[in-house]
């Protein structure tokens, strides 16, 4: 799964050697850029959603206070994925960088992640800010399906897999998450309005956002990605 811990034998000539963080609304395409940089540098992709929703399917006290806020579509208190974050990147896998995926999403998230980056000796991070329009994120949560198995995303409407249902990787079984339901994600979106999107003011005031528009195809919004941190290392 994305969590686990990655330790390959062979490091790519480029080390990413930071923190990348992946910011913006519900169904921008977080997840889907953050596994393919993440992959490329050879580094995890801390994915709070992911991690969540890992506690709640094996039942952990943490899942099971996580699991009906989730539900709502509300976001889950600082104070229980701030454990999880800070736990997470103190695992040796992560000391050539690491790419976060919908975490910081309160202003106190990204305070406590400056602090945690200074604390391990890490420099500043670059935020990939993802710009994408309503009927389009719309059109992107709702056709969205995981694989149970491996956690691959599709979308029946834009990334169909080539057999319905199934993971074109592993065979796997495609869901739909349950935060997915069109009642679900008005208040996603609201909480993303009211908590998250403040961090796009806060990290541009820190010179650390790169905005990128994120409603053209995967491939064109992955080589601007890679346009953009290539900058921006150059700068940071
Ligand atoms: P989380 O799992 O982080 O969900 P999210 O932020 O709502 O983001 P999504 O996963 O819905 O979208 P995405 O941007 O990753 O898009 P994706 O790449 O999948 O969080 C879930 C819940 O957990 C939260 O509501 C909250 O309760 C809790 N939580 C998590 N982190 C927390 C935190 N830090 N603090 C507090 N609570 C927290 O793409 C979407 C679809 O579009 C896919 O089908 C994909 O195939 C398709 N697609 C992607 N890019 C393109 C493209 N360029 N063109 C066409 N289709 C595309």
């Amino acid at each position: 799964m994305a969590t686990s811990p990655v330790e390959p034998v062979n490091r790519p000539a480029e080390e990413l050697n930071r923190a990348v963080i992946f910011l913006g609304p519900p169904g921008a395409g977080k997840g889907t850029q953050a596994k393919k940089l993440a992959a490329k540098y050879a580094v995890p992709h801390l994915s709070t959603g992911d991690m969540l929703r890992e506690h709640i399917a094996n039942g952990t006290t943490l899942g099971e206070k996580a699991k009906p806020i989730m539900e709502r579509g509300e976001l889950v208190p600082d104070s229980l994925v701030l454990k999880i974050v800070a736990h997470r990147i103190e695992q040796p896998d992560c000391s050539h960088g690491f790419v976060f995926d919908g975490f910081p999403r309160t202003v106190a998230q990204a305070q406590y992640l400056g602090e945690l980056l200074k604390q391990h000796g890490y420099r500043r991070p670059i935020v990939i800010h993802l710009l994408v329009d309503m009927t389009l994120i719309l059109r992107r949560i709702t056709g969205r399906r995981m694989c149970k198995t491996d956690g691959e995303i599709y979308n029946i409407f834009e990334r169909p897999p080539k057999v319905d249902g199934c993971c074109d990787t592993d065979g796997g079984e495609l869901v739909q998450r349950p935060d997915d339901r069109e009642e679900i994600v008005g208040p996603r979106l609201r909480a993303y309005e009211k908590q998250t999107a403040p961090l796009v003011a806060y990290y541009r005031r820190l010179g650390l956002l790169h905005d990128v528009d994120a409603s053209k195809s995967v491939e064109d919004v992955e080589q601007q990605i890679t346009q953009t941190l290539q900058q921006a290392r150059g700068r940071l």
